[in-house]
């Protein structure tokens, strides 16, 4: 009777040991910057603790499509897993069964591992759950797109306040046609690069705000050249020279994002841009209060009688 009790205890307990366990991870979340996928799957009550007796299948949606033999070291996976890999064979004795997958072949579902310990075994599911987000943080986003809007509207600032000064100013025709294939550019660039996610696209979409805002650098210099008639100071050279540094900064921004994921240069392109449209805001200063006034007449005159001032170029 006592030992019926104890065989009985004793039986309990091995049938509970005959279940492998698991740690107890439910779902593992991927985002667009995981290159590769790591499904979690842990035994924390391996006995044996040798490969040679261990067994492991994975499983998505009930469906076979992973399956590793210890005792072989043979792995047979499904064609649409071809990147499937014990995430460290060596570890296995220690229980570590979980799986790396490469990005474009995990898809999202229930995974179930299965564990064989000579005649133990268990199986636990993991959820994959994929987290678009987006590439940049939105605050960072805005204030890229925000600080090329602000330099591009004070080109166009500048150059309105050019043409209505400026009657004779030859290559008008040229910025505003340069000003416009920026403004398209810049707003195709935003277009791709706001929507969530890291792909092409996005990238091309900083690739489209960034890079042709290089063109605001000559059309800066035209745009004075044109204030000043020609006689352009040294030091009013100097705006360009910025504008140009401004432009270096986001460059650089640029290469150091364009590959990361997650991005954590943004500030870098942000700094570059608003430093463009710091220098665009002196352009604006220079160009409607100083430019112009070089000349005999004072600006107010100036702008009321246009015919006089562009008279005054001709003498010139
Ligand atoms: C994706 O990458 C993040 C950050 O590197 C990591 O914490 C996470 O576990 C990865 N997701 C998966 C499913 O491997
Ligand atoms: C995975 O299983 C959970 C719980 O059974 C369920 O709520 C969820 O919808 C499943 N996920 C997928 C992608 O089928």
């Amino acid at each position: 009777m006592w030992a019926l009790g104890a065989w009985v205890l004793l039986g309990a307990v091995g049938a509970g040991s005959a279940q492998l366990q698991f740690s107890a991870v439910k779902s593992v979340e991927q985002t667009m910057c995981n290159k590769t996928v790591i499904l979690p799957c842990i035994v924390t009550n391996l006995v044996q603790k040798n490969i040679k007796d261990m067994f492991v299948k994975w499983k998505l949606e009930k469906k076979e499509f992973f399956s590793f033999d210890g005792n072989t070291e043979k792995t047979i996976r499904n064609n649409n897993f071809s990147s499937a890999v014990l995430e460290s064979v060596q570890n296995l004795n220690l229980g570590i069964a979980s799986l790396t997958i490469s990005k474009t072949q995990a898809v999202p579902g229930n995974y179930s591992c299965e564990v064989t310990e000579s005649n133990r075994e268990g199986e636990t599911v993991i959820e994959l759950v994929y987290r678009v987000e987006p590439w940049f943080p939105q605050v960072e986003s805005i204030l890229i797109i925000l600080s090329l809007v602000l330099a591009i509207l004070l080109y166009w600032i500048q150059l309105g306040v050019t043409v209505s000064k400026e009657t004779t100013s030859w290559g008008k025709i040229g910025l505003i046609i340069a000003g416009i294939i920026l403004s398209v550019v810049a707003a195709v660039g935003f277009i791709l690069l706001v929507p969530d996610g890291f792909e092409p696209k996005n990238q091309a979409g900083l690739g489209l705000i960034v890079l042709p805002a290089v063109i605001l650098v000559p059309l800066q210099y035209f745009l004075l050249k044109i204030a000043f008639k020609n006689n352009l100071p040294v030091y009013k050279i100097l705006v360009v020279v910025l504008e140009s540094v401004g432009y270096l900064i986001a460059v650089i921004g640029f290469a150091l994002c364009i590959t990361a994921c997650p991005s954590k240069n943004g500030a870098v392109v942000i700094a570059g841009l608003a430093i463009m449209a710091l220098t665009a805001v002196v352009g604006l200063i220079y160009v409607s209060h100083l430019g112009f006034s070089k000349k005999d007449q004072p600006p107010r005159k100036a702008v009321e009688e246009p015919f006089n001032d562009s008279k005054g170029v001709m003498l010139e």
